[in-house]
């Protein structure tokens, strides 16, 4: 039998953590052949609630689950961790300032970070989901100076699922017949949902749709603010799609893309497109031997290049504002 994945989730007892535990445990972070043991970290007041999640993956006899371990310390939490999922983050409260949110989850990315670099395992990987994702992935990354930085990634493979979706209703076809998609920028509002070198069976997706209006008034606004469609039409915020999307991330990351296809993720920048080198920015990405690597050489037209500067601008000011925090 193979040695289990150790994988540590932090938010263990919210709404992510509860859609996200039972798939992990049931082989849909790795695959159907990998046992996984769980590690659990959570603030004190969130323990007791993970303990009953825990006593409901007991009750599910997942044969792939090796073990689960609760904790409050992240340097215990982080303790062999090959793969950590950062969920838990500090939402933004009434009155809160972009300045008080950055620094609310400066104190948790910071020390967290910190923990992954001291007690981890050599091969650690990371995927932070709690937001603000990309600058709370590079705090994290940042105090971490011993981890290689590739490791440390943030999700926007949920807009990536979202506007994979959108296109292929609006085109009536598959989402298995769309490729090639990307986020560009940070899991926000300006994000850049990119359709110019998607295809679609083959097909340009942008020659296909040969309608520009519906990019921009539709389709790029609806990719952009579907979190706040949903939580408006449920009454709370994605729970299933972001625990999905964090495992279609993770399941590439280790398992690959498939030729031909590439998938969006927050990465660390090698400079690549303007983008500044060592922010951690969506790109589109292929994944091979446990590496993303960006997707070089693609052609960036005027209407591209200004969504994709305004939302690295927004991403340079939040590592600014976590620099003069003295966060990173
Ligand atoms: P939630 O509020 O239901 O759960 C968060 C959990 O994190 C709580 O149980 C809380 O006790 C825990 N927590 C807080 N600080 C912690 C710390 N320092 N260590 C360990 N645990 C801690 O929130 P939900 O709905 O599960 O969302 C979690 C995060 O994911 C939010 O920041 C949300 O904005 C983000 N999100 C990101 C998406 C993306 O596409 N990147 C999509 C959807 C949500």
């Amino acid at each position: 039998t193979r040695t289990p994945v150790n994988v540590t989730v932090t938010g263990a007892a919210g709404q992510i953590g509860y859609a996200l535990l039972f798939r992990i445990a049931s082989g849909h972070l790795l695959g159907p052949d990998v046992p996984v043991k769980l590690r659990l970290l959570e603030i004190p007041q969130g323990v007791k609630a993970a303990e009953g999640t825990a006593m409901e993956l007991d009750d599910c006899a997942f044969p792939l689950l090796a073990g689960i371990d609760i904790f409050d310390d992240p340097n215990q939490g982080f303790a062999g961790a090959n793969i950590g999922l950062l969920v838990g983050a500090r939402p933004r409260g009434p009155g809160m300032e972009r300045g008080d949110l950055l620094a609310a989850n400066g104190g948790i990315f910071g020390p967290q970070g910190k923990a992954i670099n001291d007690h981890a395992a050599d091969d650690v990987k990371v995927l932070v989901v709690g937001n603000p994702a990309n600058t709370n992935a590079l705090i994290a990354q940042r105090n971490a100076p011993d981890v290689p930085a590739d490791r440390f990634t943030a999700m926007t493979r949920l807009d990536h699922n979202r506007a994979v979706a959108q296109l292929a209703k609006k085109l009536g076809v598959t989402v298995s017949d769309v490729k090639k998609l990307t986020i560009w920028g940070n899991h926000s509002a300006t994000q850049y949902p990119d359709v110019f070198h998607a295809e679609v069976n083959g097909e340009n997706a942008a020659k296909a749709l040969s309608d520009d209006a519906w990019l921009s008034d539709y389709f790029i606004p609806t990719v952009a603010k579907r979190g706040a469609a949903i939580i408006d039409a449920r009454g709370a915020s994605s729970a299933a799609s972001a625990a999905n999307a964090a495992l279609d991330h993770v399941f590439t990351w280790t398992n690959g893309t498939a030729d031909g296809d590439w998938t969006s993720a927050g990465v660390v920048s090698d400079g690549s497109y303007g983008v500044p080198a060592g922010l951690i920015s969506s790109f589109p990405v292929t994944a091979k031997d446990g590496k993303f690597e960006i997707v070089q050489g693609l052609d960036i037209n005027d209407f591209s290049r200004a969504r994709i500067d305004a939302s690295v601008n927004e991403l340079v000011e939040e590592r600014d504002a976590v620099a003069g925090l003295g966060l990173i």
